[in-house]
């Protein structure tokens, strides 16, 4: 059984989703740890209420890059972990870091990558007009938003779409989507899912 590192930032609601899944049993894992780089971030509050092991490794503590991503590197090890899932990690992580874990960290991004890399994607897909936006769970390379598409899922964009409307549509395909990546990746499997409303 694969043991599964969850690094977040904020609310933590992916991660609830894949810590549930795995929890009762659709997905060949273990949460063995939820890391935040914000301390106080709500996410810890609900992984402690699902008894997985939780970890603050706050950036400003440290001087430089290296020195954090040092620190967080010792609390993986620490806890035997195979698999990084980063879900809302607000943070860069250096080539250097993620050639360690290449092949074993997994992003989720709200667009439909390669389209609209970075923040405010949905404000993004509403200023390009487009008539589809969604998700996706790609692989973790050097580059920002890119590395191997694992999964994607497909929302409409409605004419009266606020970005607040559409990021809670692409949310709840998150949630569907990350479990459904991982539970692939836990049984051995290259995914591509493809979930379409
Ligand atoms: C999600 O939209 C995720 O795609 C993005 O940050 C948000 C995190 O939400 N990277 P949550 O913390 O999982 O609720």
């Amino acid at each position: 059984m694969k043991r599964v590192a969850i690094l977040i930032s904020g609310s933590g609601s992916n991660m609830v989703r894949l810590v549930e899944e795995m929890q009762d049993g659709r997905i060949d894992g273990r949460p063995v740890l939820v890391l935040s780089n914000v301390e106080g971030a709500p996410g810890l509050r609900k992984a402690e209420a699902r008894g997985v092991p939780t970890a603050t490794v706050p950036h400003a503590d440290y001087p430089d890059r290296a020195g954090f991503e040092g620190a967080i590197q010792t609390v993986l090890e620490r806890a035997e972990v195979d698999l990084i899932c980063l879900a809302g990690f607000m943070r860069i992580l250096s080539p250097e870091f993620v050639a360690k874990w290449e092949g074993r960290l997994l992003n989720i991004h709200p667009s439909l990558l390669p389209l609209f890399k970075g923040l405010h994607t949905h404000r993004q897909a509403l200023e390009a007009g487009v008539a589809v936006h969604g998700c996706t769970v790609h692989g973790v390379t050097a580059a920002l938003d890119d590395g191997p598409i694992l999964g994607q899922a497909v929302v409409p964009v409605k004419p009266e779409d606020t970005e607040a409307d559409l990021a809670a549509r692409v949310l709840k395909q998150e949630h569907k989507l990350y479990p459904a990546v991982l539970a692939a990746l836990c049984r051995g499997d290259m995914p591509k899912v493809a979930l379409l409303t």
